[in-house]
């Protein structure tokens, strides 16, 4: 190996390349190459293809501006105190603030009545045009809003895919598993009229909805009009109903506000690894969020393009990360539900995730790790202590059509 070849490789293995440098201090990272550190250039190229913005000129200025504060932080982030009673000190980056502001459009405020219709709505089979399926069907209430199936139905035209948790979907701008829709009501359109899923149509469901007196008096009521059943309006109520699903008082966010009983030794040993250089979980899936809205390729096994079929900087294999917010209610797990358990998902990690298997361009935060089967343990233990469906809305016993919930 030449030494042009070995500086690249420590490069990558030292994560210089991260767009979280608040997470390991620049200091960190160069211990292990000494001083030699990628030129700013390089840096640049790799966290723009990171973060999916080669379109965007005001985010390469913004990108600029990042690296050059964080190369002004290079001794590292203040450290913040932990309260005294903590068991474990919280890790750096498990004290991040607040969830991003909920993605909502102007043209669409949120109601108690229209958040109510949207709920009748989600799981009512009056939409479809076999009056046998609802949103519900694939995304169960009592499976964190996914179905336990590896991929659903498959769609013409379309791959297919695991159908993802609806969990803290308000806080998401980009959607589906490689983001190419960009609004909850948007999103809506698709499962409605695609003919293997809903396989309705904008009149059909207008009209459907139009001949019950329930639905008449609930569209007026959300929308304050007479003439409110329009589909438009069937896509604004399903995403307000969607915007209320929040998780966000697990285990694990008492622990943060300073409850050092609501985390378990094992669940607590599990945090440190997750927030560890060791398994660099959390420099892509951020607190408190436990989410980034970027695209990465961790090359699990597939031909689906993933973002390069949506833009066409998009890299191959590169989806969504997505929230481990209520994962351990999920399984199977990852954009085509490729494995069976989170054991299965944290070998892949361990092993170099596709790295492993020779997948072109993996992250290359992802360079493997080993962990004891206590350690592997501790770290889903964690991962279940992000488990809270606390704010999960009552599933009506029958649907407002007199239809039943499937
Ligand atoms: C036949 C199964 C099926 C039905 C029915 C269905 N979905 Fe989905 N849903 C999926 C799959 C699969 C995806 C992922 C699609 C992709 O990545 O291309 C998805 C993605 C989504 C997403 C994006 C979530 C994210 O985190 O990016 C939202 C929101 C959503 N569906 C809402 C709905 C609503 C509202 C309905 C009812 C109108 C509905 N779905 C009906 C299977 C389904
Ligand atoms: C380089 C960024 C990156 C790092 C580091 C990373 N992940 Fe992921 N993670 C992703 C992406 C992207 C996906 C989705 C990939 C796909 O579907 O093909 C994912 C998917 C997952 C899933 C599946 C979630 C679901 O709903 O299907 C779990 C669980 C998970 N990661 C846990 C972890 C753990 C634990 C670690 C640390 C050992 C980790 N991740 C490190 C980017 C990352």
């Amino acid at each position: 190996m030449n030494g042009k070849q070995q500086t690249w490789d420590c490069w990558l293995r030292a994560g210089w390349m991260t767009t979280t440098p608040a997470v390991f201090p620049a200091k960190q990272r160069n211990a292990v190459c000494g001083k030699d550190e990628p030129p700013l250039l390089i840096k640049v190229v790799i966290a723009m293809q990171r973060t999916d913005i080669f379109t965007s000129w005001l985010g390469v200025v913004g990108l600029t501006l990042l690296l050059l504060s964080s190369a002004a932080c290079a001794s590292g982030p203040v450290p913040v105190a932990a309260p005294a009673a903590t068991a474990i000190p919280l890790p750096l980056a498990a004290q991040r603030s607040d969830f991003p502001a909920a993605a909502r459009p102007a043209d669409n405020p949120q109601n108690a009545a229209k958040i109510e219709l949207g709920r009748q709505l989600f799981y009512d089979p009056i939409l479809s045009s076999g009056r046998a399926m609802s949103c519900a069907h694939c995304h169960r209430p009592d499976m964190g809003f996914s179905n336990g199936a590896a991929v659903s139905t498959a769609r013409p035209g379309a791959p297919p895919r695991n159908v993802p948790s609806l969990w803290n979907v308000a806080f998401t701008r980009q959607l589906t598993w490689d983001g190419h829709v960009e609004s909850l009501e948007a999103q809506a359109i698709d499962p409605l009229t695609l003919p293997h899923e809903m396989a309705s149509n904008p009149a059909e469901i207008e009209a459907r909805l139009g001949a019950l007196p329930a639905y008449q008096q609930a569209f007026t009521a959300a929308f304050d009009s007479a003439d409110a059943i329009t589909f438009v309006n069937v896509t604004r109520a399903l995403a307000a109903f969607q915007r209320t699903l929040l998780s966000r008082s697990s285990a694990f966010d008492r622990y943060v506000a300073g409850d050092t009983a609501a985390l378990t030794a094992t669940e607590q040993r599990g945090m440190v690894l997750f927030f560890s250089e060791r398994t660099r979980c959390a420099e892509c899936h951020v607190a408190p969020a436990f989410t980034q809205e970027t695209f990465r390729v961790i090359g699990v096994p597939s031909d689906d393009p993933g973002r390069a079929a949506v833009n066409v900087t998009g890299l191959h294999g590169a989806f969504k990360i997505p929230t481990l917010r209520n994962v351990a209610r999920t399984a199977p797990y990852m954009h085509n539900g490729a494995f069976p358990t989170l054991e299965a998902v944290i070998q892949f990690y361990a092993a170099g995730a596709g790295r492993a298997q020779g997948f072109p361009l993996v992250d290359s935060l992802l360079q493997g790790f080993t962990l004891s089967g206590e350690e592997q343990a501790d770290l889903v233990a964690f991962l279940g202590a992000l488990t809270d469906e606390s704010a999960l809305p009552p599933v009506p016993s029958q649907a407002l059509s007199g239809l039943p919930v499937p």
